[in-house]
């Protein structure tokens, strides 16, 4: 193990440049100006991986390429591990917001800022080197290991989800690792246990045939942005809950034992208010803040759009009004399910005078697994090891559509060891991802394969 933590430690520089020159590529999935790109990054894996001495390969897909990655075959069976992780990263707009520019690294106080820093390069390049540092330093790996690295996390998984199932026997293991959750603080590393789900849709709400003079017909026509902001209103109560009928039917109650697991997580509702820079909180009511982002399900309004946004003002009634909606959810909630039940309110919502056009976007079931068993407690140990404080286990509010696909398909677990900062401005503008916990990760990796393997046999 030491030659391997020596390697680790001794290529720290290099690491580092190799990270860089892995975000300078603009793998923006939700894009499609950037196709080109995105298969340039899945190439750019290939060629890493077979370079750092893995057996790697791009799958095509019917939309963004799939890496694969296996470590050298030997004789003999030993527990199989997969490591997931996603090159796609999210749009970087709005680019003014961004301090250096998201596709050009720039290392600042002991972080490195550029999109997809730490959703998701960052993070499982970290599991890249630890794998590196075995084969190169020729330490023998106590288990296989295959790496799945994807390009469509950021847009849903929907590729990934058909490749699990014509793959299901290359890629059957015993346990998923995935590093694409965060950790409170640098003190506190974290095993996360839960994830939500997500359910997406959009919402056109369509007037006239085309933008109307204000003066000269407002006032007689029904008006698209107004009818829509009126419908939204209605979707959540001062309370803070969701107003569509039946949508908490099936959310199963938070236990007495795991409410106060949340109360010892480190908080304090100031540095929260400085983080996120609000003057208030805001959320559902008889919840903390915790439990609010983490376990309770949301509607959220992430795009409104309609009518004239550019400079000045022009007086028109807008032809139409559009909303991109996510609900997050938990267990037993189904995001088919939400969506039905958001969609029927909707509809009932609507006024006349305008036609309502509704589009489902992509879904993710929420995940939620015991942390107790043998395989957590060798994570928590080397978390431990690695990061030298004790780890916390939590609940996150994000959502990783194939995560629930794993344990469907493989019927294998993930143990979810996130490398974020709650500063590292995920979808932000200045993404970052702090060295400290790029090196740490690196060593937790390293230390996690004969930990895991010992508790799977
Ligand atoms: N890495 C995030 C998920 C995450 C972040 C989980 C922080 C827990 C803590 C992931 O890349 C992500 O953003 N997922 C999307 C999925 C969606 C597009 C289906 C999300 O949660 O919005
Ligand atoms: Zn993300």
């Amino acid at each position: 193990m030491q030659p391997v933590l020596d390697y680790l430690q001794t290529h720290r520089g290099r690491f580092v440049d190799e990270l860089c020159e892995y975000l300078r590529l603009p793998s923006v999935s939700a894009q499609s100006k950037h196709a080109k790109d995105v298969r340039a990054t899945a190439d750019w894996v290939v060629n890493h991986c077979r370079a750092i001495g893995l057996k790697a390969k791009k799958h095509a897909t019917d939309f963004h390429p799939i890496v694969t990655a296996t470590t050298p075959k030997r004789p003999g069976r030993r527990p199989h591990f997969l490591v997931y992780g996603h090159y796609d990263v999210q749009p970087p707009e709005p680019l003014h917001e961004w301090n250096s520019p998201p596709f050009e690294p720039t290392i600042r106080n002991g972080a490195v800022y550029a999109r997809g820093a730490t959703d998701n390069k960052g993070q499982h390049f970290a599991h890249l080197k630890a794998v590196e540092a075995f084969l190169k330093t020729g330490t023998e790996l106590p288990c296989d290991l295959t790496f799945v690295i994807e390009g469509e996390e950021e847009v849903g998984s929907e590729s990934l989800m058909k490749f699990l199932r014509q793959k299901k026997r290359e890629l059957e293991c015993d346990t998923v690792v995935v590093s694409d959750t965060g950790m409170p603080s640098k003190k506190h590393p974290a095993l996360t246990y839960a994830l939500r789900g997500v359910a997406a849709m959009e919402v056109t709400v369509r007037g006239p045939k085309a933008d109307l003079h204000s003066g000269i017909y407002g006032g007689s026509v029904q008006n698209p942005a107004m009818a829509l902001s009126q419908m939204l209103a209605t979707l959540r109560d001062k309370k803070g809950r969701i107003a569509v009928p039946g949508f908490y039917d099936k959310v199963q109650k938070l236990s007495a034992h795991e409410r106060k697991q949340f109360k010892r997580l480190p908080y304090s509702e100031t540095a929260y208010k400085k983080l996120l820079g609000v003057n208030g909180l805001f959320g559902e009511a008889g919840f903390t803040a915790i439990e609010q982002r983490s376990a309770r399900p949301t509607l959220e309004i992430n795009g409104l759009t309609s009518g004239y946004q550019g400079e000045g003002s022009k007086t028109i009634v807008p032809a139409w009004a559009r909303v991109k909606i996510t609900c997050r959810i938990v267990p037993n909630q189904q995001p088919g399910e939400i969506l039905l039940l958001l969609k029927k309110q909707l509809k009932k919502l609507c006024p006349p005078g305008v036609r309502l056009e509704i589009e489902e976007g992509h879904g993710a079931e929420p995940y939620l697994v015991s942390p107790t068993g043998p395989q957590a407690r060798a994570a928590l140990g080397v978390l431990r090891e690695a990061f030298g404080h004790e780890p916390v286990i939590l609940r996150e509010g994000g959502s990783i559509p194939i995560i629930t696909e794993f344990k469907k398909v493989l019927g294998a677990d993930s143990l979810l060891l996130g490398l974020a900062l709650p500063d590292d401005n995920l979808h932000s503008p200045n993404e970052k991802f702090d060295l400290t916990c790029f090196h740490n990760g690196a060593a937790m990796s390293a230390r996690l394969w004969p930990a895991l393997a010992a508790a799977s046999s």
